[in-house]
């Protein structure tokens, strides 16, 4: 008889979901007590009209407010202390993430330090927040990462040319807001990009060793909305599929980061660190050649995987469904422009040994279903750089 398994699951933000739901922060905000929010987002978004639906809500609800749109991709420790700055010195109470997955990282870490102080570096690591944080509402407006229902965030440390976590319960958002008209202006390659950061959590979630039968069900629908979903939400900016693709980014932020990911994430993560690369676009690159490294591990699950991505696997065995998924994958980056190789985007093969060395030592890396060493992640890197098929 297997053996039963042993897991804990967390869960801490409450979702608020639907058209129009951005105007509810400012009495979701009043219900925690707060008067005065910081608003993190970046100038893209700010620029774009998308804090309108926010500010009314605050302003409805008599919460003041200060707006800190400096939030750049893959965000910086620096950042996050001027933000934490402005928070003390505005009388901030509470902090509201308007953004990516950047913005809602980087608010996380301003809500800390704007609580208790000191720099991010501070924070880095597992359960170094002494108390809980100022309370964060997290409104995504892209359709990646999950981090709006996640207690991690990924900060950039140029110094040490990384990207370093700060991982605690404490820092959960206490409130998500899903409000699919803040997705209506998404730019193709965004929601491309993000949809596909979405897309590979979902399936490294799915596979990785700490996978839980609660994970796998938020996973694995989590996949079969997202692949159901993402070409019409890039091709026409769909309010329908878009809805679906937050809602299904939701899911699999639950799902992955109670599930860990695994090494496609350990080597995006440190492709981003050197060369500052869209985290979704090189995840979607690095996907379908660790999924090939990775079916032999669990067969099984990358059959379903395939299946949930819609491919015709009746009748096939499950080694032969289980390599539809990679197939499934490389054909979805593809019709969604997706570039074919981490050459596109600026990487080059001088940096495979330190991308290697560091991809050994990313937190990602432990919960990948296959054991790997540092010759197989260098060979992965070699063949992100060429197209498929090209010779070695
Ligand atoms: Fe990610």
């Amino acid at each position: 008889m297997a053996p039963v398994q042993e897991f804990q699951f967390l869960h801490g933000t409450k979702v608020v979901a639907g058209p129009g739901s951005a105007g509810s922060i400012g009495e979701e905000l009043r219900g925690l007590g707060a008067t005065r929010a910081l608003i993190v987002t970046d100038r893209g978004v700010a620029g774009a009209g998308l804090l309108a639906s926010v500010v009314e809500g605050l302003e409805r609800a008599g919460v003041t407010h200060e707006v800190f749109d400096e939030v750049e991709p893959n965000p910086l420790a620096e950042t996050t202390d001027r933000g934490a700055a402005r928070a003390r010195a505005g009388g901030c109470d509470a902090v509201i993430a308007v953004g990516g997955g950047s913005s809602i990282d980087c608010a996380k870490v301003i809500a800390v330090i704007g609580k208790f102080g000191g720099a991010a570096r501070d924070y880095e690591g597992f359960d170094t927040v002494p108390d809980l944080p100022l309370p964060l509402v997290a409104v995504p407006t892209t359709v990646g990462t999950g981090s709006e229902v996640t207690r991690g965030a990924v900060i950039s440390d140029a110094g040490r040319r990384l990207k370093m976590v700060v991982v605690t319960p404490r820092i959960f958002p206490r409130i998500a807001v899903l409000d699919p008209l803040l997705l209506m202006q998404l730019p193709a390659p965004v929601t491309a990009a993000t949809g596909m950061d979405s897309l590979t959590q979902a399936i490294e979630g799915y596979v990785s060793r700490n996978a839980s039968p609660i994970t796998d069900a938020l996973n694995l629908e989590a996949l079969r909305m997202i692949a159901a979903n993402l070409r019409l939400a890039v091709a026409r900016n769909d309010l329908a599929a878009l809805a679906a693709l937050q809602i299904a980014t939701t899911m699999q932020g639950i799902g992955f980061h109670n599930a860990g990911l695994g090494l496609v994430h350990a080597m995006s993560n440190t492709v981003g660190g050197i060369f500052g690369a869209p985290h979704g676009v090189t995840n979607a690159i690095i996907l379908p050649h660790v999924m090939e490294f990775n079916l032999a591990a669990d067969p099984v699950k990358f059959a379903r995987v395939a299946e949930a991505m819609g491919e015709p696997v009746a009748g096939l065995s499950v080694r032969e469904a289980a390599e539809r998924s990679v197939a499934a994958v490389r054909v979805l980056s593809s019709d969604i422009r997706i570039p074919p190789t981490l050459a596109d985007v600026g990487v080059t093969a001088e940096a495979i040994p330190e991308m290697t060395e560091k991809a050994m030592r990313n937190i990602d890396a432990p919960t990948n279903p296959r054991n790997y060493s540092e010759a197989d992640i260098a060979e992965l890197y070699r063949r992100c750089l060429k197209p498929v098929g090209a010779p070695a």
